[in-house]
């Protein structure tokens, strides 16, 4: 893998986001968006319903992709929500890392204090390993809240991230 940029999201970029979308979550194994979710919906969900969207362009290609959103109104507004997809044939070479530090520093612009991972199931342990390396506590276990498609009802862990460190 080359070197890549991060940038925010433009037009052209929904083919390939839909592409890494669908298969991430028609596997069912790490999101809680239904396995059937179309593109429409997931391109609403991920791209014009997020605060924002970036995605890690390498020489044009795009790798992975992530969003911003408030994760709940009003008195909980001040703790953003994230989710992070990298193209199965782009893992482990940095980019989920280098998006996740990148929203950290992007969600402090936006005047985020904390950032919220809902449901990341116990099963996807090289993700926990990422998120804990970028200074992520779990703080609650939901006991079997994940309904994995091979495993069974699986913990699902609430990871936090508080961002007043987070400099740049
Ligand atoms: C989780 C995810 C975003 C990580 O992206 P990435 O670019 O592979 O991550 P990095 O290269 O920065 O970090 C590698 C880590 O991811 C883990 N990983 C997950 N899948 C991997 C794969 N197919 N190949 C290599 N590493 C993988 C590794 O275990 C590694 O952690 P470790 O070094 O402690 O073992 C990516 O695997 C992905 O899109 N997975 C499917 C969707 C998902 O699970 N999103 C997170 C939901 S909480």
């Amino acid at each position: 893998m080359g070197r890549f940029v991060i940038r925010p999201v433009t037009p052209g970029d929904r083919d390939a986001i839909w592409d890494i979308f669908h298969a991430v979550v028609s596997r069912g194994d790490t999101y809680a968006y239904p396995p059937d979710t179309t593109r429409a919906d997931a391109l609403a969900s991920w791209v014009d319903g997020a605060r924002a969207t970036f995605v890690a362009d390498g020489d044009g290609e795009v790798l992975g992709t992530y969003y911003i959103r408030t994760n709940q109104p009003g008195q909980g507004a001040h703790v953003c929500n994230a989710g992070y997809m990298v193209a199965a044939a782009a893992r482990g070479r940095g980019v989920g890392e280098a998006m996740c530090r990148h929203s950290l520093r992007e969600a402090r612009r936006l005047g985020y204090d904390a950032m919220q991972y809902n449901l990341v199931a116990a099963t996807n342990e090289g993700a926990i390993r990422l998120w804990e390396r970028v200074g992520f506590s779990t703080v609650g276990r939901l006991p079997g809240a994940f309904r994995h498609p091979t495993e069974g009802d699986v913990d699902a862990l609430v990871m936090y991230r508080r961002l007043a460190d987070v400099t740049g």
